[in-house]
């Protein structure tokens, strides 16, 4: 007998209807990146896997609700349901387009959404992970019935493209993700597990800095860092390599399954070496966790929903399966939401 970890038993269940994706069209490849830094194409895929990233044209307009936008209109098409149809939008970012308005109310304006509830949530890179389970709670409670969840991310807009900022540079890329979720009178569908973690403690190991003051050790100050990412990719590769396994762990616990139960693992791609480290700690099946880092780099909010999409558009989803969304980020935050499809 499964456990579910909710304070109270649910009156109904929540079903993943239809997904869809936003990329920019410009690539960034690490021959790209050779030229404008020291830094080679063989490098940066051994120790991360990543071939290339898109980059969006930020400058153009091309911006994270305009990514969001098209992700879920695509979702919401495939889904064969109208925007007037949702009742809640949640969009998970830590690069809205301005501070006001939020990210979810653009894309509810311009999808033509009506008077929604629209709510913007930033975990960083577990962003969207926290908001399936927040989309998973607000439909049970029966507050809601059509729900679009969104994980998008403009990240190169804070990277340094020279020699000073390479580490961060060669990770991360743009895109948006989504999906439909829909109340459903089958109580077994919907979230059976869920972890949701933080440690501030750890923030200085991944931050954006506006002024020196937000500089967690003043002596780190350089000018040449505001507005760009500050990564100490050590510490932030060890934390994410024990909590990955460890979230793991405790939501296949929690749920009393094992990984053999669980038919894909839908992980934020941050690095391919901390994806192989948890797959061969559980003995998972290549085929049950998805990479496609070398495609995207590390896209933040979207990482995760972007794998589930590349396999539902590959016909690898099907109705009665589980899966493990999870992801680990900036904050620092980590995370994982266990669904029965
Ligand atoms: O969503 C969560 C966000 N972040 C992460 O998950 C990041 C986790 N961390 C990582 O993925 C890795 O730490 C990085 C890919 C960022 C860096 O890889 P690493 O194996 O930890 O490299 P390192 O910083 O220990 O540097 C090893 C060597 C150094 O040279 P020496 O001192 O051994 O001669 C660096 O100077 O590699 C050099 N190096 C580079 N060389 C070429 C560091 N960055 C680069 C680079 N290109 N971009």
């Amino acid at each position: 007998m499964m456990s579910v970890n909710t304070h109270h038993a649910p009156r109904r269940g929540v079903r993943v209807v239809a997904s869809g994706k936003c990329l920019p069209e410009t690539r960034l490849t690490n021959h790209d990146l050779e030229s404008c830094m020291e830094t080679s194409h063989e490098w940066i895929l051994k120790r991360t896997g990543i071939t290339e990233r898109r980059r969006a044209r930020w400058d153009e307009g091309e911006k994270t609700s305009t990514l969001a936008t098209n992700a879920l209109r695509a979702a919401m098409q495939n889904a064969n349901i109208a925007p007037d149809q949702l009742d809640l939008l949640l969009v998970a970012t830590m690069t809205p387009d301005t501070p006001t308005p939020s990210v979810s109310c653009i894309v509810s304006r311009e999808l033509g959404c009506g008077n929604i509830a629209a709510i913007d949530i930033n975990a960083a890179c577990s962003g969207f992970i926290y908001t399936m389970n927040l989309a998973d709670a607000m439909a049970r409670t029966g507050m809601y019935n059509t729900i679009g969840v969104i994980g998008a991310d403009c990240i190169t807009q804070f990277i340094d493209y020279s020699t000073y900022g390479r580490g961060a540079a060669i990770l991360f890329g743009d895109a948006a993700a989504a999906i439909v979720l829909q109340a459903s009178d089958d109580i077994e569908l919907g979230m059976i597990a869920q972890r949701m973690h933080s440690e501030g403690e750890g923030s200085k190991h991944l931050f954006i800095p506006s002024q020196q003051i937000d500089f967690p050790d003043q002596e780190d100050y350089d000018e040449r860092k505001l507005k760009k990412v500050q990564m100490n990719g050590q510490a932030v590769f060890k934390f994410a390599v024990s909590k990955f396994q460890e979230v793991i762990e405790n939501t296949l616990n929690d749920a009393g399954l094992t990984a053999d139960d669980v038919d894909h693992f839908i992980c934020h791609q941050a690095n391919s070496r901390i994806l192989e480290a948890a797959r061969e700690r559980f003995g998972i099946p290549e085929e049950k966790l998805l990479v496609n880092i070398h495609k995207y780099g590390n896209t933040v909010a979207a990482s995760a929903p972007l794998v589930f999409d590349e396999l539902r558009e590959a016909g690898r989803i099907q109705p009665g399966q589980r899966v493990m969304f999870l992801a680990f980020g900036a904050g620092l935050t980590w995370g994982s939401s266990l669904w029965q499809l």
